[in-house]
């Protein structure tokens, strides 16, 4: 048997502070996670300064835990992965010091990872990836479908053009006055209700694989007032319902369209926070039975949210590669897949 690869991953994009240990890019030996959402809560919203501040205080208890519960030492350690962005640039900015700081002292690489190829490589805990590859990515900052076409490869074929479904989420849920990060509530609501309103399906009927969910927000926030001024009581399952309706079947229809235009896709990927959207992975389960030779993999629940697990996922695949940054690695809050028409050119 070969040696095994053992790392060690750092995940502080936003208000999670995260710290694993992965054995050969498949296996959780620890993965503590550090939320700071009640520290948000009251600001309806994560607010950077704060978000920093309590990183920076949660970071190296995180990593004693991680390194505890894994029973390893840093001997042990193969390298050290770390998310450098997309995020808050603050935040990044502790993880990546806290990996540097690491490899440093014990002498291993470092790996720099795209906190997006993270959500995708959560999957992994499910099963081997199989390329060509489609992912379904929808999180609190990103909706977008990325083209797998060989491992280390992504490539973005459609986006949103305003708001990512999670933020929409997060937004029509401080309407009726749901906590910070609303999703996971609405979703419950969702269940109890009904699609009564029929809400706006934005560019569903459009050639393209992008995403709009501005306009739906708009409809709902418009709804509540309107029935506000005129003192008219509405259900509130059923506004959860009729939104959580639209949002699925935006994302169900445009990943649906990219599998027809990717035939060779031998795997769909659902990935990131909302993810764990239970309409969105029922809808989603029943429409790939139209598409018998792709193969489903979904997150696990547990891994939709931000952790760093999916960050030493990913980063076991890139260290493979022989992706490595060098102790001048700097945060990248505006970090990206590069998009298809950027590739073509
Ligand atoms: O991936 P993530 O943890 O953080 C980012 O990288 O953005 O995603 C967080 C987002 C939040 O907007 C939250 O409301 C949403 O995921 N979310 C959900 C559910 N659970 C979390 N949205 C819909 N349904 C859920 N069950
Ligand atoms: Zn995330």
């Amino acid at each position: 048997m070969g040696k095994r690869t053992l790392i060690l991953a750092f995940e502080s994009s936003c208000d999670e502070t995260s710290v694993a240990v992965i054995e050969n890019g498949a296996i959780i030996l620890s993965n503590v996670v550090a939320t700071q959402i009640k520290s948000h809560q009251r600001f309806g919203g994560v607010v950077p300064e704060v978000a920093s501040r309590h990183h920076i205080e949660q970071v190296t208890w995180c990593l004693n835990a991680a390194m505890q519960e894994a029973h390893v030492t840093y001997d042990d350690l193969t390298a050290v992965a770390v998310t450098y962005g997309p995020g808050l640039v603050g935040a990044l900015l502790v993880g990546v010091a806290a990996a540097k700081a690491v490899a440093f002292a014990h002498h291993l690489p470092l790996i720099p990872v795209n906190h997006m190829a993270g959500h995708i490589y959560a999957a992994r805990f499910v099963g081997e990836i199989k390329f060509p590859a489609l992912a379904l990515l929808v999180s609190g900052g990103h909706t977008e479908l990325v083209w797998l076409k060989e491992e280390g490869s992504f490539v973005i074929i459609g986006d949103t053009r305003d708001d990512a479904a999670g933020e929409a989420y997060d937004k029509v849920g401080r309407v009726l006055g749901v906590a910070y990060p609303a999703g996971k509530e609405l979703d419950a609501m969702a269940h109890r209700g009904r699609d009564t309103f029929n809400f706006p399906r934005a560019m569903l009927q459009e050639d393209n694989l992008d995403f709009s969910f501005s306009g739906l927000k708009s409809a709902f926030i418009n709804a509540v007032h309107h029935a506000d001024q005129v003192g008219e009581q509405l259900s509130r399952d059923d506004l959860a319902a009729s939104f959580q309706q639209a949002v699925v079947d935006i994302l169900v229809t445009k990943t649906t369209r990219a599998l027809r235009q990717y035939p060779t896709t031998r795997q769909l990927i659902l990935a990131g926070g909302v993810a764990a959207n239970t309409g969105l992975r029922s809808q989603l389960t029943d429409a790939m039975r139209a598409f018998p030779r792709v193969e489903l993999l979904q997150a696990p629940l547990k891994l939709c949210g931000d952790n760093a697990a999916m960050i030493g996922a990913a980063g076991t695949m890139l260290y493979r590669h022989g992706v490595r940054a060098g102790l001048d690695l700097n945060a990248d809050p505006s970090l990206e897949f590069p998009y298809l028409d950027e590739i073509e050119k």
